[in-house]
C-alpha cells in the first residue's frame, strides 16, 4: 500500500520550518501528500509552501503557532479540524544545554511545554481523530538521550524520555484501531538544533536520511534510531548499568558544548 494511500490525503508535520520536520515535509510532498507545515517562522513556512506545491503539485496549508503556548496548540487543532488528515509528525522540539542550575527556568519550562505538553495534548486529540477514521500514522521524536538521565541536558533527556515511552505505549494501543505510531530515536542530526542547544554536531546524521529511514519505518517498527552514530552509541552503551551511561553521555554532552558554557540560545 503506498504512503499516499495509507497516510494522505493529509499530513500535519509540526517543526516544518527547519531540520527533520522540513525534510519529512519534503519527502511526503514526493508521494503526493497534502501538508499542513507548522512552526513559528511564517517566512520560512510560507517559502516551503510555495516550494513543494510548485514542485508536487501538492495543497499546503501554513499554520504559524507557538506551541509552547496553549493558543498556538489549540490553533492548530482548530485549522486542521475539516481537513482529512491521515498522518501526523510531531517534529517540533529543542534542547536546552547546560546544568539544571544554569539555564534559567523560563527555558526548562518553554521546552516542558514544547517538548512534552505540545506533544501530549496534540498526539490525543490526532489519536482520536485517526482512530475513528481507522486508518493512519503518528510519528514522535524521542533521541538516543532519553535512554538514561544525561547531565548537562536532564530537562531536555527526560522530555525525550517522555516521549519515547509514550510512543511505545501509543503503539500498541492504537495499533488495533488502525493507527501506526512510530518512537523515531535520532543520535545527533545536522540541523537547527545544534545552534538552538549550543551544541557542536560532528558525525552528525543528514536530515534527509532521518526523514527516508522514518518514512520506511513507519507502519513496520516500534522504534527506529537513524543514522550511524546513534545506532553505535546506542549498540554500545545499552548493555551498561544506566549511572555508567549517564556518566558517559554527560562527558559527551560537555566535549560538544560551545566554548562558552551554558549558551541558551533563545530565539
Ligand atoms: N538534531 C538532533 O541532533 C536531534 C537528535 C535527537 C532528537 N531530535 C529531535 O528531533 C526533533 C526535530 O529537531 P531538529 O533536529 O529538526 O531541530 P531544528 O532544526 O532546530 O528544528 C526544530 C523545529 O521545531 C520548531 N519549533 C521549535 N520551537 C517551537 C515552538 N515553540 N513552536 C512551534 N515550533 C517550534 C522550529 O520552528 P520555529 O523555530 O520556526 O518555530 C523548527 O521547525 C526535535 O524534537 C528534537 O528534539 C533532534
Amino acid at each position: 500500500m503506498s504512503n499516499a494511500h495509507r497516510y494522505g490525503p493529509w499530513a500535519v508535520v509540526t517543526g516544518a520550518s527547519d531540520g527533520i520536520g522540513r525534510a519529512l515535509a519534503e519527502h511526503l510532498a514526493t508521494q503526493g501528500i497534502n501538508i499542513v507545515l507548522a512552526a513559528r517562522s511564517v517566512d520560512r513556512l510560507r517559502a516551503l509552501a510555495t516550494e513543494l506545491e510548485a514542485g508536487h503539485g501538492i495543497e499546503t496549508l501554513v499554520a504559524a503557532v507557538d506551541l509552547s503556548d496553549s493558543v498556538g496548540v489549540d490553533t492548530l487543532v482548530d485549522v486542521t479540524r475539516d481537513l482529512d488528515v491521515g498522518l501526523v509528525v510531531l517534529a517540533a522540539g529543542f534542547g536546552t544545554t547546560g546544568t539544571f542550575l544554569e539555564t534559567p527556568l523560563a527555558a526548562e519550562l518553554e521546552l516542558t511545554a514544547v517538548n512534552v505538553i505540545a506533544v501530549t495534548h496534540l498526539a490525543h486529540v490526532f489519536a482520536g481523530r485517526l482512530a475513528i477514521r481507522g486508518r493512519g500514522g503518528i510519528v514522535l521524536f524521542g533521541s538516543i538521550v532519553g535512554w538514561q538521565g544525561v547531565p548537562g541536558q536532564a530537562n531536555y533527556a527526560a522530555s525525550k524520555a517522555y516521549v519515547q515511552s509514550l510512543a511505545e505505549g501509543l503503539h500498541d494501543e492504537l495499533r488495533p484501531r488502525g493507527v501506526d505510531v512510530l518512537a523515531v530515536a535520532p543520535g545527533p542530526v545536522d540541523s537547527g538544533f545544534g545552534a538552538r542547544a549550543g551544541l557542536t554536531m560532528s558525525s552528525a546524521t543528514s536530515t534527509e536520511v532521518v526523514a527516508r529511514v522514518t518514512l520506511a519505518a513507519l507502519g513496520n517498527r516500534r522504534t527506529v534510531i537513524p543514522g550511524t552514530r546513534g545506532k553505535f552509541l546506542t549498540a554500545a552503551l545499552l548493555p551498561l548499568p544506566r549511572r555508567i551511561r549517564s556518566l558517559i553521555l554527560g562527558k559527551v554532552i560537555t566535549g560538544m558544548r560551545e566554548p562558552r558554557r551554558a549558551r541558551i540560545t533563545q530565539r
